[in-house]
């Protein structure tokens, strides 16, 4: 066992007066332990003097101070100690690493760690700890900024310092390693750049220097720590190259600032909108009664933990009176109560009454300049800077507010004023009767409203008078047709962006190369594309199905065929020896022309002829004729079964090609004005063309009559096809039909997008948030929103149905007109046949009437 106890420092103190006649809860702890590690090795020649200092201080702070309990000492000289059980606190002295070696080996045993260490060593958990740091003189520099840094103050990835001659070489490497040295523990790199700024710069110098700095490849934080001159130069520079932006962030760290010479407002004149400037400066103060150094630390901390010892013992002292032993057994505060008790009551004590190193200061300023040009509440408003914090080496940074304050919270609940008008479904504006904006919603105004929520602010809307918005009585929430929406912005809503009466366009506008010469457009809310709407094509009538599985020649020439046959049959069935020779009966079944024609088209019917040539040479014929019967039979059978399970539908229009080459029977329209009138204008594509010359213009706005065109299919209407979607949807709800289906080709993509003010520094960032709502898909959720809801016109919205037909009476009741016809010929025929026979008997009477006689 190495440990070395100091006997002498175990001292216990009486207990005082108040308490000392009355008997104490049994169970009540008035006896703390702590354990007091100094460091022989870190202090070497110092370590006497420390180790008295303690010792003074902790017999004057048991008499003094401790008047309800006492402390038990464990005093160490090394770091390596066994840790016991019932410590409550340890006090320490030593080196960085070892208090962070002392600090992992206790952790477990929940203790209130009190450290004193070397300077630039990154602070023990605040909610565990007190860690003092003992920071030189006008060194405090690297401690400061390690502290910033592990609190989470600035948390950079990247960095670039840009320095000069104030900065010594030494204190370069002690900045370096304070801003990349890691948090014990925590991971986490950074890639720094370093920039010297070689002593008397002229300003030209100085401007090229700056202009080497390119944010894309050294990334977004800079920390100048330079003299207050150069500082203001720098800031000049930096602005006009443009290196401060939204995104950007400068922590100018004005290392040469003293008592008499630290104004720092003077730098609100180079702050300008949008910019994330932060001011770190020396605000020490020269003082006769500022205490400091190593005695004044140990001294402050112990009596700080004696303090809030005593009132941690008085608290549960009085509460162990007012209770029951076995009460109290249950709500006696735990060990990390106790702790969490002690270090609270000591924050509170030091940084109240910390005088220690209480004089060397720095205080942090921000420039609040976000949203300040458009507050029309201040007339003259500028950027100005505001305090947000302060640094001391005993507490550490003590922030009031963030040291960005912009890159933190936006634009920290500012007004912005936002331009708009009536204009559904990209925004849906509702007024009262006295003209004032009630509600308003749509997609833009959805995406306005994330915004004011992702960059903190409010928005005021104004609202533009256009001559199509009839205020109060609309109520529409759609793409009107009849909508003289023509993307033509009005001109004195560009001027009040282009002037920065307002901060953003809240509307959707069509981003065009003659505007974007005058204002600046966020990315694309969403890209329209063109197409058209036409009639849905009608089925046929299926009256004559049956004739339709071969065209109208093919029938002609199997109508020939049978008539040409019959003769044919005839002749060689008449000129064959065969029946003189072997002395057949040549009558009755072949022997007359029109028999033959039924023989065939009997034939041709599958149904046989009573007879059958007997001479070969005409059976060859008939052989033959049977041949193209087969062909013809199965090829129309197949056919017929095809026709009668698909239906058949008039060809359709599903692209531009197509709509051209029924440009005969066909006529089609487009808002005049719209983006796509502009694109076909310009385009070299000779369909185009012709789509922009053979328009119809619209001289009426017989809306109604051209939607009867259209659905009569004379008339094609080319649009948005978002638009076109509405249109459908509601010719769907007049009629519950579906009318209507889109072209299959889409074409001329138009942007739709928010509109800025040229210089307005806000650009990167409002698009950084609308790709945000992009890759989520919000943008496109909200869009869906607005659009009409899907209803069975939907699913097939481009095409007609291809879906298998159930054979009905529609598809056979051609043949049984055939049959119809067969009969009503056949009753004809008869009628001939009497009124023929009644003749032949009259003209044959005379002739007969001599054999009568
Ligand atoms: C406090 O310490 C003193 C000295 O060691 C001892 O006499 C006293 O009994 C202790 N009190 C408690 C409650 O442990
Ligand atoms: C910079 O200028 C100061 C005074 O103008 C002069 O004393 C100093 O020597 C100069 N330093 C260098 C490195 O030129
Ligand atoms: C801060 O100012 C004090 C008093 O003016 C001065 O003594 C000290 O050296 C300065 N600190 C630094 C880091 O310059
Ligand atoms: C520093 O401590 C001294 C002595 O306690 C006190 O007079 C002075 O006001 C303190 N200064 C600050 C800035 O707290
Ligand atoms: C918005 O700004 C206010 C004022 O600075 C701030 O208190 C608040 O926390 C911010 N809100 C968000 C979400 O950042
Ligand atoms: C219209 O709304 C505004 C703002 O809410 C209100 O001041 C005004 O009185 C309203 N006018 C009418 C006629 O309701
Ligand atoms: C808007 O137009 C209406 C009538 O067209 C007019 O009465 C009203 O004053 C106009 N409002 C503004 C702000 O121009
Ligand atoms: C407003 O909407 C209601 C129901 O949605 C409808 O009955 C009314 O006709 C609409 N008014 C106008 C002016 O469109
Ligand atoms: C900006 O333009 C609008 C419209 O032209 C005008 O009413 C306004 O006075 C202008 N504002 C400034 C500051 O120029
Ligand atoms: C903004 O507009 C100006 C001209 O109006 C142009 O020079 C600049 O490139 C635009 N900025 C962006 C980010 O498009």
């Amino acid at each position: 066992m190495v440990s070395k106890r100091i006997g002498a420092l175990l001292l216990v103190l009486a207990l005082c007066d108040p308490v000392k006649n009355e008997t104490f809860p049994s169970l009540l702890t008035t006896n703390a332990s702590i354990a007091v590690v100094v460091d022989r090795k870190f202090l070497v020649e110092d370590y006497e003097d420390a180790r008295n200092e303690i010792e003074e201080y902790l017999v004057y702070a048991k008499r003094e101070i401790l008047k309800h309990g006492g402390v038990n000492v464990y005093p160490y000289s090394w770091t390596s100690i066994n840790v016991r059980k019932d410590l409550t606190a340890i006090f320490s002295i030593t080196s960085c690493y070892d208090t962070w070696k002392l600090f992992r080996l206790t952790q477990k045993e929940e203790l209130v760690h009190l450290a004193i260490t070397e300077s630039d060593c990154p602070r023990l958990p605040s909610d565990t700890a007190i860690t003092i740091p003992l920071v030189d003189k006008g060194q405090e520099l690297p401690q400061m900024l390690l502290d910033l840094r592990s609190e989470g103050i600035y948390n950079w990835k990247t960095l670039v310092i840009i320095y000069d001659a104030t900065l010594d070489e030494d204190m370069v490497t002690r900045v370096i390693k304070a801003v990349t040295q890691r948090k014990y523990g925590d991971v986490k790199a950074t890639g720094i750049t370093l920039m010297k700024l070689e002593p008397n710069l002229s300003r030209t110098e100085l401007r090229d220097f700056l202009s080497t700095i390119n944010p894309k490849v050294l990334g977004n934080n800079y920390m100048c720590i330079v003299s207050y001159h150069l500082a203001g130069n720098i800031m000049e520079y930096a602005k006009t190259l443009q290196l401060t932006s939204t995104i950007n962030q400068w922590m100018y760290v004005i290392s040469d600032t003293n008592d008499n010479f630290k104004d720092i407002e003077a730098f609100e004149s180079q702050l300008k909108e949008g910019d994330n400037i932060a001011f770190l400066y020396n605000s020490t103060f020269k003082s006769s009664n500022c205490k400091e150094g190593r005695k004044c630390h140990i001294e402050e901390l112990l009596q700080a933990f004696a303090r809030a010892l005593d009132q941690a013992i008085q608290d549960e002292y009085e509460t162990a009176n007012q209770v029951s032993e076995e009460e109290w057994e249950a709500i006696r505060p735990t060990k990390p109560e106790r702790r969490d008790f002690l270090l609270k009551n000591m924050n509170h004590y030091l940084f109240k009454n910390g005088a220690c190193d209480n004089c060397t200061n720095w205080a942090m300023k921000t420039g609040e300049t976000w949203g300040v040009e458009y507050d029309t509440s201040d007339q003259r408003a500028e950027p100005k800077v505001v305090p947000v914090g302060s640094w001391r080496p005993g507490d550490g940074p003590v922030m009031t507010d963030e040291l960005f304050l912009h890159t933190a919270h936006g634009f920290r609940g500012k007004l912005l004023p936002m331009i708009t008008f009536h204009n559904p479904p990209w925004q849906i504006l509702k007024f009262n009767s006295s003209g004032e904006v009630i509600e308003s919603s749509g997609l833009i105004l959805d995406i306005v409203k994330e915004l004011s929520r992702n960059l903190n602010f409010t928005f005021r809307l104004e609202t533009l008078n256009k001559t199509s918005f009839n205020s109060g009585t609309s109520n529409s929430t759609s793409f009107d047709v009849d909508s003289d929406f023509t993307n033509q912005v009005p001109k004195a809503l560009i001027d009040m962006i282009k002037n920065k009466t307002v901060a953003l366009g809240a509307c959707a506008v069509t981003v065009t190369e003659d505007l974007e010469k005058v204002v600046n457009f966020t990315v694309p809310i969403t890209v329209l594309s063109y197409t058209f709407l036409v009639a849905r094509p009608k089925e046929l009538s299926r009256a004559l199905l049956f004739i339709s599985p071969f065209t109208m020649d093919t029938w002609l020439c199997l109508a020939a065929a049978i008539v040409s046959m019959g003769p044919l049959l005839y002749f060689i069935h008449r000129h064959s020896p065969v029946y003189e020779y072997k002395g057949y009966p040549m009558k009755g079944g072949l022997a007359s022309i029109q028999n033959c024609i039924w023989y065939m088209y009997g034939a041709l019917l599958q149904q046989g002829g009573m007879h059958l040539p007997y001479a070969d040479s005409a059976r060859i014929l008939v052989g033959g004729w049977w041949l193209v019967v087969l062909v013809m039979s199965t090829t129309y059978c197949g056919n017929l079964v095809a026709f009668l399970t698909f239906p058949k539908v008039d060809i359709p229009i599903t692209t531009l090609d197509e709509l051209i080459a029924h440009k005969d029977t066909v006529s089609w329209s487009f808002r005049e004005g719209s983006f796509l009138e502009k694109e076909l204008a310009i385009s070299n594509e000779p369909r185009y063309k012709t789509i922009l010359e053979r328009r119809l213009k619209h001289t009426s706005t017989d809306n109604e009559g051209l939607i009867r065109s259209m659905v009569e299919g004379k008339h094609v209407y080319i649009d948005w096809k978002q638009k076109l979607t509405f249109i459908m949807k509601r010719q769907f709800l007049k009629t519950d039909r579906c009318d209507f289906v889109l072209g299959l080709e889409e074409f001329f993509a138009e942007k739709l997008a928010l509109m800025i003010s040229p210089d307005s520094p806000y650009l990167p960032k409002i698009n950084d948030e609308i790709k945000k709502l992009h890759q989520v898909g919000l943008i496109q959720k909200w869009l869906q929103d607005y659009l009409p809801k899907r209803d069975r016109c939907w699913k097939n919205r481009h095409l007609i149905e291809v879906k298998n037909h159930t054979v009905n009476l529609d598809d056979m009741q051609g043949s049984f007109f055939v049959l119809f016809l067969g009969f009503v010929l056949s009753l004809v025929w008869l009628l001939l046949e009497k009124l023929w026979h009644g003749q032949f008997s009259k003209r044959n009477k005379p002739a007969i009437q001599p054999f009568n006689h």
